[in-house]
């Protein structure tokens, strides 16, 4: 992954990106994709309802929530994400731009309680060891076969205060700990592999910084890329995730083996138009 650009996700348009962005411009994958999406439009109008439930019941939605209000939330959003991963209307192709050199964040809808959005990765493309700040973190597979894998923090274990629903899940991915793989700075580990986990079509998955830091890539082999599904052109390229972030995600932390840096995310394109 090209150093120059500035986020986990590949993208903003920085000086130093943008010969990257202008060869990748050749290779768009939204250009087909429909002009509507009634699903989508659907589904971000349904998680804003959920989100509206909560705060109106006076909760905070973020990774310290009440416990109540989370797993209601989260059972929530799981259930949209996987109806609609799994329906799967194909209408995400219109946000589903891709880049030759990176995976790329394609904005659907962001507000002040979350972003939703549609990352593409080519085959090989994968992000680097990330955070989620204080967000909620909800992927669903759109396409493709895609590999999570997840570490602990080793420096920061024992760390703040743990709100009740993440415990047992931090202790299981605690229990899964081995030494197998992980990241190292100036002969100390900073990260342990804990956990890999492989997604398909319609799988739906959630992460906090309660529960890991991960990596998320398209392993597929190009020879495996599915023929066009439902006309209209379309050709697979890769993998297509679709992510729910709440709160947004402002800065993200990245953990590589010469230390970690913060990145603004940024956006490859917004509501189906490049940026
Ligand atoms: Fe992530």
């Amino acid at each position: 992954m090209a150093p120059a650009l500035t986020e986990d996700v590949s993208l903003v348009a920085t000086a130093s990106s943008a010969a990257h962005d202008a060869k990748a411009s050749a290779s768009l994958g939204a250009v087909t994709g429909p002009a509507q999406s009634p699903a989508m439009d659907k589904l971000v109008g349904d998680i804003r309802a959920a989100f509206e439930a909560e705060k109106a019941l006076g909760h905070t939605i973020d990774n310290s929530q009440d416990p109540e209000s989370f797993q209601r939330l989260n059972a929530k959003i799981q259930g949209l994400l996987k109806e609609y991963a799994q329906h799967n209307p194909h209408d995400w192709r219109r946000y589903a731009f891709f880049n030759d050199v990176h995976y790329v964040r394609n904005l659907v809808e962001g507000n002040s309680d979350f972003e939703l959005i549609v990352l593409c990765w080519k085959t090989g493309q994968v992000s680097r060891v990330h955070n989620h700040a204080n967000s909620h973190c909800w992927l669903a597979v759109l396409e493709g076969d895609m590999r999570e894998v997840q570490y602990q923090r080793v420096q920061e274990h024992g760390g703040p205060h743990q709100p009740p629903f993440v415990d047992e899940l931090a202790a299981q991915a605690a229990a899964r700990r081995s030494d197998g793989g992980g990241l190292h700075l100036e002969g100390r580990a900073l990260v342990d592999e804990t956990k890999t986990t492989d997604m398909r079509v319609g799988d739906v998955g959630y992460i906090n910084d309660h529960i890991a830091l991960h990596t998320v890539g398209c392993h597929m082999a190009p020879g495996a890329l599915p023929a066009d599904g439902c006309g209209g052109g379309w050709v697979a390229q890769g993998g297509v995730t679709l992510h729910l972030y709440a709160p947004p995600i402002r800065r993200v932390r990245i953990y590589e083996n010469d230390g970690i840096t913060e990145r603004t995310p940024g956006y490859y394109s917004r509501a189906g138009v490049r940026v």
